[in-house]
């Protein structure tokens, strides 16, 4: 009786172990993570260059979202750039002064203007 019980654990024993092997092997092909396929957004390179106007910008534009806004704009003509700013200002309710806004545009054309 006492061997039997015996038997029963060394048989658990054996099929626990047979267990966790098989986990370990399913871990050389482990299902694709979410996290490793998502792009690392610390390592997203945003930077622009330091011309005339970047500190009104940098001061007026960055409150509300990173640069990256900016960075990943096509070039545009100037009018399209005041449109914008002046969007921001008007309809997003940024707190820009209106004096700042010709400095604005001036570098955003300066780094991503077309003529
Ligand atoms: C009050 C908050 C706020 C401030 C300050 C702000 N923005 Fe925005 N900006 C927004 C919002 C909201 C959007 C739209 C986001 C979206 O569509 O996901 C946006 C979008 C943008 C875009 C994407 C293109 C577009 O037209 O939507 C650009 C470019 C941009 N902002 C530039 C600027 C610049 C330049 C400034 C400084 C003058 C500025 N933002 C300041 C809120 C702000």
């Amino acid at each position: 009786m006492r061997y039997a019980r015996l038997k029963v654990s060394f048989l658990l024993l054996l099929f626990f172990y047979a267990g966790f092997s098989g986990c370990r092997q399913n871990n050389n092909h482990p299902m694709p993570e979410t996290a490793a396929m998502a792009p690392d957004l610390n390592h997203v390179n945003i930077h622009l260059p330091e011309a005339a106007g970047y500190q009104a910008f940098a001061l007026n534009c960055l409150i509300c979202h990173s640069a990256a806004y900016v960075q990943n704009q096509p070039d545009l003509p100037e009018k399209t750039w005041e449109g914008i700013v002046t969007k921001m200002q008007k309809t997003f309710g940024a707190p820009v002064a209106d004096s700042s806004i010709r400095e604005i545009v001036q570098y955003l054309v300066t780094i991503k203007g077309k003529r």
